[in-house]
């Protein structure tokens, strides 16, 4: 998607450890008509794939997640990784854990929410090691629901997530896909 590569090339900053900061549009400000422009590349791809549910992980997901979901006129369902005020007694989980950030999180979606008559899009801002990915598909494989595929905004290419994510025959699209980064330079496959 270009307009989003041109916005990685002009505002993103890439921290050594192979981190690409985007905060200016998408994991701190939100820029709203980008958000609302890769909802709908999501829902291009998924179109007419039946999808009635949009499954996303806090925080950053939500936002991209919500732009999509209106093009499905579908609810969006996040996993959460703490606790809420009010137990949910009854829920389906999953064990992420973060090698970028090096914790684990057991993340957790309530029963009341996914069914098996659901048709799920995943959806998250970046792929990374793929442990987010796999483990919202484990949630949806513990809810007997189907996994339509899954929309990721960057796709660090050159670490294993994506790979892992297609061989375990998810059908993937990542807007922008990063072949390597340094500081001052991003190339994208
Ligand atoms: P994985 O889920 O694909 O395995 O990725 P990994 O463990 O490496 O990363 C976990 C967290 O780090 C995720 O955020 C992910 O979005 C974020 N992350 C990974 N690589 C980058 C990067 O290059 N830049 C930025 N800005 N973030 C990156 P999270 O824990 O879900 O937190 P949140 O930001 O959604 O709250």
């Amino acid at each position: 998607m270009d307009q989003l590569k041109q916005k990685i090339l002009t505002e993103g900053r890439v921290k050594d450890a192979n981190i690409l900061i985007v905060d200016s549009f998408l994991n701190h400000q939100l820029d709203i008509p980008l958000m609302d422009a890769m909802g709908r590349e999501f829902a291009k791809y998924f179109n007419a794939r039946g999808v009635n549910k949009i499954l996303t992980i806090e925080a950053s997901g939500i936002a991209v997640a919500a732009f999509t979901a209106r093009y499905f006129e579908a609810p969006v369902l996040f996993a959460r990784k703490t606790p809420t005020l009010t137990a949910i007694e009854d829920k389906y989980t999953a064990e992420v854990y973060s090698f970028t950030k090096q914790v684990s999180n057991r993340v957790f979606v309530s029963r009341r929410y996914l069914t098996p008559e659901d048709n799920v899009l995943v959806i998250d801002d970046f792929l990374a090691h793929g442990q987010a990915l796999l483990g919202l598909a484990e949630i949806v494989r513990q809810a007997g629901a189907t996994l339509v595929g899954a929309g990721i905004v960057i796709e660090k290419g050159f670490q294993k997530g994506g790979g892992l994510v297609r061989e375990a025959g998810i059908d993937l699209l990542s807007l922008a896909r990063i072949k390597s980064m340094e500081p001052g330079r991003v190339e994208f496959f």
